[in-house]
């Protein structure tokens, strides 16, 4: 029988998410999946949330529960401003956007800046998440030639030849998803008098930056070209990602337009969740909480590095990641490369089982060469 729905366009540019299919594997016994950017379980503040839950409940129930402002709870956007400040971002508080994780904040971005047929710039590879929210707004992708430095000035200076018109590059410099890469401080820079030569904006995304193991990655882009930048954080990762919690640092210009299309899309980002956050991390929490996942996804990373040296077959070679930007076990998402055999850099891939209470991981290691 025929259909009495007609789908538009843009819904046939909609796919579903490969992240999200590959986590349902990651619900199997045993399996521990490198695959998507899943933090650690382990490292959720359950008892800081559960009391943080009842303080909101009865200190503020009935503001905490009706509906709240689209920019978001003033005193977390406060808090947001003071915490970019420490990586060179300076960030009044109503330029902070509170969103439903990063993730809405790269559909909001496309909602606002693409348009069909417009030019939008991305790594090789970039975030496959990224492409999922702005293919609807029916972009074409530019691709930066990129390296393991990150994305090439070089690439981004001849863009107003190849693909004039580019609305903004989409950019990752730290601990890079998929590849784990981090640019250097003379590469930010590079890029950065690149974008700016080119008149070309760029949507700085870092939901991993502070998940670093041996030092800090050099100061943001949007530190370096704060009007000619818009800035991604997120919750996720050193929290939780159950509270959808993410923000946006927006340019005075562009703001308005993404709160509107933030207001067109939910309304506001549950307040309820905002405040639990707040109340969590007001008082320096981050500060002591952070460092522990660090440690541990570092010690995870080094099992992890070890168990690969002995068990992947003799010819594999590889570096270890520099920062855990994936599972809580190691940041093993392309950044860390294998040689297998006569064909060139294939990832490896991995399925392992974790011993409980203990980092120790055992690997069931298959080089991706087929022989
Ligand atoms: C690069 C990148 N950006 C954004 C996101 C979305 O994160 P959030 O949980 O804040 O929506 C992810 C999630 O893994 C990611 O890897």
């Amino acid at each position: 029988m025929s259909t009495v729905w007609t789908q538009a366009r843009r819904a046939a540019r909609m796919n579903p998410s490969i992240i999200r299919e590959i986590l349902k594997v990651t619900e199997k016994p045993g399996i521990l999946s490198m695959a998507g950017g899943l933090p650690s379980a382990d490292t959720f503040p359950v008892d800081e949330i559960k009391a943080a839950c009842d303080r909101v409940l009865s200190q503020n129930p009935k503001e905490a529960l009706q509906y709240a402002s689209s920019e978001g709870f003033a005193p977390l956007r406060e808090w947001v401003a003071a915490r970019v400040a420490q990586l060179g971002i300076q960030a009044r508080p109503d330029q902070v956007l509170i969103t439903s994780g990063s993730q809405q904040g790269l559909d909001l971005v496309g909602k606002v800046m693409c348009d069909a047929g417009a030019p939008v710039a991305v790594e090789t590879p970039t975030y496959l998440g990224a492409l999922q929210a702005f293919n609807p707004y029916e972009p074409i992708y530019a691709s930066l030639a990129s390296d393991e430095g990150g994305v090439r000035p070089e690439a981004i200076a001849a863009l107003p030849h190849d693909a004039p018109g580019t609305r903004f590059a989409y950019l990752l410099p730290n601990y890079q998803n998929p590849t784990g890469r981090v640019m250097s401080a003379q590469r930010r820079e590079a890029v950065v008098a690149a974008a700016q030569a080119a008149r070309l904006p760029i949507v700085e995304d870092n939901p991993y930056g502070d998940l670093w193991f041996d030092q800090p990655p050099p100061a943001s882009l949007s530190s370096l070209w704060p009007e000619g930048s818009l800035y991604l954080g997120s919750f996720s990762k050193v929290l939780t990602p159950g509270f959808r919690l993410g923000y946006m640092i927006a340019p005075d210009e562009l703001y308005p337009k993404l709160l509107q299309a933030k207001q067109a899309a939910d309304l506001h980002t549950p307040g309820f969740n905002q405040r639990v956050v707040h109340e969590v991390i007001r008082n320096g929490f981050l500060d002591q909480h952070v460092p522990k996942i660090r440690a541990r996804y570092k010690a995870n990373r080094d099992a992890m590095a070890a168990a690969m040296q002995t068990h992947l077959r003799p010819a594999a070679s590889g570096r270890a990641p520099r920062a855990a930007c994936s599972s809580g076990y190691a940041c093993l998402r392309a950044s860390m490369r294998w040689r297998c055999c006569r064909w060139r850099w294939r990832p490896a891939s991995l399925s392992c089982r974790v011993r409980p209470s203990t980092p120790s991981i055992l690997i069931r290691a298959r080089c991706a060469c087929p022989s």
